[in-house]
């Protein structure tokens, strides 16, 4: 999704925001631009598509100057070309706004502008607050910004300069992530730490309704009454090299490689062998809290609302707490049940996702106790809900999420024995799921060690033009997954089914020329889904398997089978995962595709 960076300080401004830009290259997007002071007006530069076309036009028309901002754009309103891209400009040129977020009265107050005399020459949103700064400018540039905001409906992460209040960067936060970076003697505005790191560790993340006023002599930060805010300046102690591709050919497999340490990271601390329990510092709820819930809902989008749905069968296994699961862009419309007997479990690697953000303060403002299964520390989402778990799998930079999905599903495991153990679950059932638990970095490196073999199986399979996926009880949702992930990367059509729904439709699609993923460790429903096999091979299906164990009712069945190792139930999703990540990585790659950044695709959306 869209990115932000600004500076202002002493040194040349164009290089440090180019640089900045490229580190927010990973979060998708389709045109880039930026909008410096030279001491004299604002120029600006931008380009259609990626950053080294931008960097192209700076090289036969360079710009400079001490400050300003610059924007990766994805588009929404109107076409991803030069006209729309950001930084968006006033009627005279005077002012320079970059945007992450949508306007949602922009038809309006575009309409009221227009007969002011306003002329508009894109088709942005964002283009209107550009124009009602212009204004309400009367000299002070943070004073025409809060006059603005106060008659926009919609979200924004905003930066604005102007050439009439110098060397000065307005940033404001409504529903898009925003923080500043402090150096010495110079100031950032990023939309993700990524961008600023490798000047800056020390940032203060905005909260909505807060505006920052940044000049090469200080900051601050007030709200749209224009009193001034405390904020905490956080020091950031990951690095850089957590976010470079450390030799892979793509951070995506790179972060498929890192889950038998992202997995163990997120166990780190957390099991108490001896009592087959867990320990799970962020939860602030006492034991008597957390066995008063009636019922729990899980909330989230896209690879985190499959990891939601692999939660519900561990709790409702253990816990016997009915569990709802619900995709957060219906939740948030849809008057739910709940009430302040209701645990809402937020998933989402970012953070930072409109729909689950939304839906988070839906449920609670309905009463709920809201908490956060999150990867990126400090992000909106693990600061708003009540209590959570931090996944702990680093910066996930591939769109495609792989690392994340493994760490939430083992941070649901966490939380299952957790509350399972405060109920019924035995201390031997406990010590049971705690042993496998510890096997799996292991385990996760067993298969990696072979991802060869599935290399091989994606050369047969790299022309196909549509893909089944099917798995049982567990493994439905990594059936979900594993299609989501060919379809995200490679282009490939492909539907993940219940193996048992098959019968009721997707059979007929199945011929020779129907590649078929079963996902069918041995478990509890492993006979079930053989019958399931036998159905697709005797329509001559091809029948891909991920298998545990030798079974005489699958020999001849099985055109291609990848044997992973045997787990519990429950933690079998862990581990059937990663070959599907590597078969969706293998034919993506195969077939030319762009791996880290798909088209049409943003690593955190946050629009609606
Ligand atoms: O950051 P989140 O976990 O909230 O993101 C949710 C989805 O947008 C995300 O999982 C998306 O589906 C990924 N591209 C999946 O690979």
């Amino acid at each position: 999704m869209c990115g932000i960076v600004g500076y202002v300080g002493d040194r040349a401004a164009t290089p440090l925001l180019i640089d900045g830009l490229k580190r927010l290259e990973y979060r998708g997007y389709d045109s880039a631009g930026v909008a410096i002071l030279n001491g004299k007006g604002i120029e600006t530069r931008k380009a259609a598509g990626k950053i080294s076309r931008l960097e192209a036009v700076l090289a036969s028309n360079p710009v400079s100057g001490n400050s300003g901002i610059a924007h990766t754009r994805w588009a929404t309103h109107g076409a991803p070309n030069e006209c729309n891209a950001h930084p968006q400009m006033d009627c005279r040129g005077h002012i320079a706004v970059v945007h992450n977020g949508i306007i949602e009265n922009s038809t309006s107050l575009k309409a009221r502008l227009v007969e002011l005399g306003h002329k508009f020459v894109s088709e942005t949103d964002t283009e209107v607050l550009a124009h009602m700064i212009e204004e309400a400018f009367d000299g002070n540039l943070e004073d025409a910004v809060i006059e603005a905001l106060w008659q926009v409906e919609g979200t924004y992460g905003i930066a604005v300069v102007s050439s009439d209040d110098r060397d000065k960067i307005v940033a404001a936060r409504k529903g898009s992530p925003l923080l500043i970076g402090l150096g010495d003697g110079e100031y950032y505005v990023a939309s993700d730490a990524s961008a600023i790191l490798s000047q800056t560790r020390e940032v203060v993340y905005l909260d909505d309704g807060d505006l920052a006023v940044l000049t090469k002599d200080g900051y601050r930060v007030i709200d749209l009454r224009a009193k001034d805010l405390e904020r905490t300046v956080h020091k950031i102690d990951w690095d850089l090299s957590q976010i470079e591709r450390g030799g892979f050919d793509h951070f995506m497999l790179k972060e498929i490689f890192e889950q038998p340490e992202t997995i163990e990271n997120c166990m780190r601390g957390r099991l108490l062998d001896e009592e087959g329990t867990s320990k799970l510092g962020g939860l602030n709820m006492t034991d008597e809290e957390l066995l008063k819930f009636d019922n729990i809902v899980i909330t989230a989008c896209g690879t985190s609302w499959h990891s939601a749905l692999i939660g519900e069968h561990m709790l409702e296994e253990l816990t016997r707490i009915p569990v709802e699961v619900e995709y957060a862009s219906e939740f948030r419309y849809r008057n739910p049940i709940v009430n302040d007997k209701t645990l809402c479990i937020v998933i989402s690697q970012s953070g930072e996702t409109a729909d689950t953000l939304a839906a988070m303060r839906e449920a609670k403002n309905r009463g709920a106790r809201t908490y956060g299964i999150v990867n990126v520390v400090g992000s909106t989402i693990a600061r708003e809900s009540g209590g959570g778990i931090y996944v702990h799998a680093g910066p996930e930079i591939g769109v495609a999420s792989t690392k994340a999905f493994t760490s939430q599903v083992i941070a649901l495991a966490l939380l299952t024995l957790k509350i399972g153990r405060l109920k019924d679950v035995s201390v031997v059932r406990g010590k049971e799921i705690i042993h496998a638990l510890r096997a799996l970095p292991g385990q996760v490196k067993e298969i990696l060690d072979r991802a060869a073999e599935i290399e091989e199986i994606a050369e047969e399979f790299k022309r196909a033009q549509n893909f089944l996926y099917l798995g049982r009880g567990y493994n439905f949702p990594t059936a979900l997954e594993g299609a989501l992930k060919l379809k995200e990367i490679s282009y490939i059509h492909a539907e993940g089914y219940p193996a048992a729904e098959m019968k009721h439709g997707p059979i007929a699609l199945i011929d020779e020329m129907m590649p078929v993923v079963f996902i069918t460790p041995h478990d509890s429903v492993f006979d079930k889904v053989v019958s399931n096999v036998h159905e697709v091979k005797a329509r001559k299906g091809k029948v891909i398997a991920i298998t545990s164990r030798d079974e005489p009712s699958l020999v001849g069945m099985l055109d291609y089978e990848f044997r992973i190792p045997q787990t519990v139930d429950m933690l079998t999703p862990v581990l059937a995962c990663i070959p599907l990540q590597l078969l969706a990585y293998y034919i993506a790659v195969k077939r030319g595709s762009n791996v880290d950044q798909p088209r049409n695709l943003a690593k955190s959306v946050t629009v609606e």
